[in-house]
């Protein structure tokens, strides 16, 4: 399984970005799918799952750990954590991908860096694994998966197969959607089988995984497939504004030949 990102050439080099490789047996050449084909039909049916534009060039070292930006030392230790085992996971990714052991980053402060981080380990892994990554809220795949009931372009069956099978499945927000009757069994049905391949899911949410607001078979399931890692509880985006407020204000009462 390779990069969505190279749609129109083949990863592996192999079929030229057609789908199919030509090999020879018993002295014939025939055509076979090449592996990039399913990767490719896959992205296509996730194709509102991207990393949101304010991440979409996000890299690892972008999320800082300092006193500017987290001022508990708490904080600071967590956001240490985070970023190493991010970087770690990375660089491990195929072993970690063989274990079919994903991450979990949870906290509950809004504004802690959790988005900025999974998506920047998705970024992390399309360039240096050239992996199949799709990025979705639990709440905006929950609904893609709904609008298909009315969609007869998309069957409901199509997109929970791209969602089982994609390589890197990005979950921000998980727990924060309201909970509706077919929740718990969409969820379940994309897990239960992401949980039996070699591929992996990294998820964000604000809450733990025994307080998710699934039944107990889905965070069973997370549990066996991701490692929990908790995130600084403090916000950045409140801390960066204030900053920015305390600047101006210096700057503003910083008499420059006052205009009328
Ligand atoms: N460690 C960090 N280094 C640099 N910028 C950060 C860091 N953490 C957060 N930010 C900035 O703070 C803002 C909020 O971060 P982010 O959206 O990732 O938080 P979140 O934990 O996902 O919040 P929410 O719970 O509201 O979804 C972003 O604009 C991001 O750029
Ligand atoms: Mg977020
Ligand atoms: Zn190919």
């Amino acid at each position: 399984m390779k990069s969505l990102s190279s749609q129109g050439k083949c990863p592996y080099d192999r079929c030229g970005g057609t789908g199919f490789d030509v090999i020879e047996v018993d002295g014939k050449e025939v055509a076979v799918e090449c592996e990039c084909r399913e990767q490719r039909l896959l992205s296509n049916k996730l194709e509102f799952a991207t990393i949101i534009d304010e991440f979409q060039n996000t890299r690892i070292d972008d999320y800082k750990t300092d006193s500017q930006h987290y001022k508990k030392d708490k904080s600071i230790q967590r956001a240490k954590m985070c970023k190493k085992s991010a970087q770690s996971y990375v660089n491990r990714f195929e072993e970690m991908k063989g274990k079919r052991k994903g991450l979990y980053f949870y906290s509950q402060m809004a504004g802690s860096g959790k988005t900025m981080l999974v998506s920047a380990i998705g970024n992390e892994l399309i360039h240096k694994h050239k992996a199949s990554v799709k990025f979705a809220t639990a709440g905006d795949l929950l609904n893609a998966i709904r609008s298909t009931y009315s969609n007869p372009d998309l069957s409901c069956h199509d997109l929970i197969d791209a969602a089982r099978k994609v390589e890197v499945l990005i979950l921000d927000d998980m727990g924060q959607q309201s909970i509706k009757s077919d929740t718990n069994d969409h969820l379940f049905d994309i897990l239960n089988h992401r949980v039996n391949r070699d591929v992996v899911t990294i998820f964000s949410s604000n809450c733990k995984i025994e307080d998710l607001p699934y039944n107990f078979r889905i965070r069973d399931r997370i549990t066996k497939m991701a490692i929990p890692i908790e995130s600084p509880n403090e916000s950045v985006r409140k801390n960066l504004a204030q900053q920015e407020n305390d600047e101006l204000l210096r700057d503003l009462l910083v008499s420059r030949g006052d205009k009328q």
